[in-house]
């Protein structure tokens, strides 16, 4: 008699991860899709980031998502990146290759272009579209971002060098422009996207008030219960759509869900299901429904 085989093996790694919702997440992925796997919590700063890696690999782990602070050194580490972590210069999902090594995979991009788009029901080509903050989670969406043909990414950022210097690195892929959040075109933007860490010590970046008009989309990339500093400002200024990152944080696991498995799961439900154990309503027929 043989039984039934040990599920794959799969984590998130990152620094803290024991409120992450991943877990949660794949659990209902593998559920619904019939998937014989396993998906746990890797907690490690960033000295022993490297030999947790390689450790669960060498132990047959399956697959791995990397968060913060890890997702340059997973970049790194990988014996072989997709194009589109390559252009993100981070990583946050690796997988072993078949001739041996990791390769590292990004899917941050495509998970907020997905929800923008499908969740969201946002036409991204044509529209205007303003990024607060020059870092790495900048850097991880421009590309899906600029693939969709908007008439206009400006970048605004404290440190205007840092904005200047992605303009450059993604020069040619769109019409694309760096500013002072003083230099902000004052005018109202389609989408404004939140890519600054500001909400960790309380702040929102310095949004000019006419940047935001009734129809303004205005996106977080982080994931909070609350509203966040960002939300409460854009609400504040007349926004008419206010979202927070959570059908980000689901989209990005169904890629790398599918990188994984091959197979790619559906959202909709799991997204419901997140808000559910979140406290709020599900879905609902609102596009503000991720209010805070
Ligand atoms: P991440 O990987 O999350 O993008 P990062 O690379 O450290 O992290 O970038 C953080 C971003 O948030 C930067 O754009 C940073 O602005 P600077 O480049 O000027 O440092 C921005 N940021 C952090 N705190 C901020 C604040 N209080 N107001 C405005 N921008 C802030």
């Amino acid at each position: 008699m043989t039984g039934a085989a040990a599920p794959d093996r799969y984590a998130l790694v990152g620094h803290p991860v024991d409120h992450s919702w991943s877990p949660f997440i794949h659990e209902l992925f593998a559920r619904e899709t019939l998937q014989n796997m396993r998906y746990g919590l890797i907690d490690v700063a960033h000295a022993g980031f490297g030999g947790a890696v390689r450790a669960f690999f060498a132990e047959g782990g399956r697959g791995l998502n990397i968060t913060v602070p890890h997702k340059q050194a997973a970049a790194a580490l990988c014996d072989a990146l997709t194009p589109r972590a390559a252009e993100a210069a981070a990583v946050n999902t690796l997988r072993p290759l078949p001739s041996g090594g990791l390769q590292g995979d990004n899917t941050d991009g495509v998970g907020l272009v997905t929800d923008l788009e499908r969740n969201l029901r946002l036409e991204l080509a044509g529209r205007r579209i303003l990024i607060l903050g020059a870092g790495g989670a900048t850097r991880g969406i421009l590309a899906p971002l600029l693939a969709r043909r908007p008439a206009l990414v400006a970048i605004a950022n404290r440190t205007l060098a840092r904005a200047v210097a992605l303009v450059h690195a993604f020069a040619g892929r769109g019409p694309l422009v760096a500013c002072g959040y003083d230099g902000v075109e004052r005018a109202s933007f389609d989408l404004v996207i939140n890519a600054t860490s500001a909400n960790l010590a309380g702040h929102a970046p310095p949004l000019p008030a006419a940047t935001i008009g009734p129809a303004t989309v205005c996106y977080d990339l982080a994931y909070a219960r609350d509203a966040t500093p960002f939300t409460r400002l854009a609400r504040a200024q007349g926004a008419g759509f206010v979202h927070l990152g959570w059908g980000m944080l689901v989209e990005q696991a169904a890629e790398a869900f599918h990188v994984w498995r091959g197979i790619r799961p559906a959202t909709r439900e799991v997204l419901e299901a997140l808000y559910v154990e979140l406290g709020r309503q599900p879905g609902g027929a609102s596009p503000d429904h991720s209010r805070p």
